[in-house]
């Protein structure tokens, strides 16, 4: 959506303070011992409170409040009482959600515990890359110069990135126009970056594959060669300078 008063910002700013809140306490909240199913409860109950309604669920009947992924999968992994968080896992959630007609996603990968499996540098590339990319976005800017830039940056790194999942346009509804913003330098996405906007960028940072594919549950996505990636998102609205992150209540770059 394009923004046109102060009254959708404000309305963004209380779906997005909302999903962050509940991205940052799950985060605190998880534990290794603890199903996934158990951590999106806990989220679900603190969006309920919040009066936000589940994005995924809303929108494509999505059998959780949040999405969960772990290790090798790389988005939309379904929270599951057999799936017991270890320490040293690679953890994305994933929290978009609606509130009084508005939407906001944000998402974000962590280390569980202990980083014996050493994961980390892995981690805090993609929030750098994130944080560099959301530096540079702003009104007429081509969408294909930051995904050059995700992809140029993963690279410096020994990264790769997965090049079938993108960032999208948010507001009034969980994806819209532009419907894609790739991690990668797409010769023929011509489309810019429009002030007033509001997009979700998001990263997809990955050790090896550049291509995550669908399991048989219908929902995970994950790597085939055990490659791991990190992800990370915000929404924001672009200005003609550094552009707002309605989703900072997160704090992924504490
Ligand atoms: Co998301
Ligand atoms: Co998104």
């Amino acid at each position: 959506m394009s923004i046109t008063s102060q009254a959708e910002l404000a309305g963004l700013q209380r779906i997005s303070a909302a999903v962050g809140t509940t991205l940052k306490q799950m985060r605190d909240y998880a534990q290794p011992g603890m199903t996934t199913k158990a951590l999106d409860e806990y989220g679900g109950q603190i969006l309920a409170a919040l009066g936000a309604k589940s994005a995924p669920r809303l929108t494509y009947g999505f059998p959780g409040w949040t999405c969960i992924s772990v290790n090798n999968e790389v988005a939309h992994g379904i929270p599951s009482d057999r799936k017991v968080l270890q320490a040293g896992d690679l953890v994305n959630i994933d929290v978009s959600a609606e509130l009084d007609g508005y939407w906001a996603d944000n998402g974000g990968s962590f280390v569980l515990g202990a980083d014996i499996h050493h994961h980390q540098p892995l981690v805090d590339a993609s929030r750098q890359i994130l944080r560099t990319a959301l530096g540079r976005i702003r009104g007429g800017v081509r969408i294909a110069d930051i995904g050059g830039l995700i992809e140029a940056e993963a690279r410096k790194a020994g990264f790769r990135v997965i090049k079938n999942l993108v960032g999208h346009g948010i507001g009034r509804s969980l994806h819209e126009e532009p419907k894609e913003i790739p991690c990668f330098y797409d010769r023929y996405n011509l489309k810019r970056f429009k002030k007033n906007s509001v997009v979700a960028v998001e990263t997809f940072i990955s050790t090896r594959a550049t291509l995550a594919h669908p399991l048989s549950d219908g929902w995970t996505l994950a790597t085939k060669d055990g490659s791991f990636v990190a992800q990370h998102e915000h929404t924001i609205v672009i200005t003609d300078g550094a552009p707002i992150i309605l989703t900072a209540a997160n704090r992924i770059w504490e």
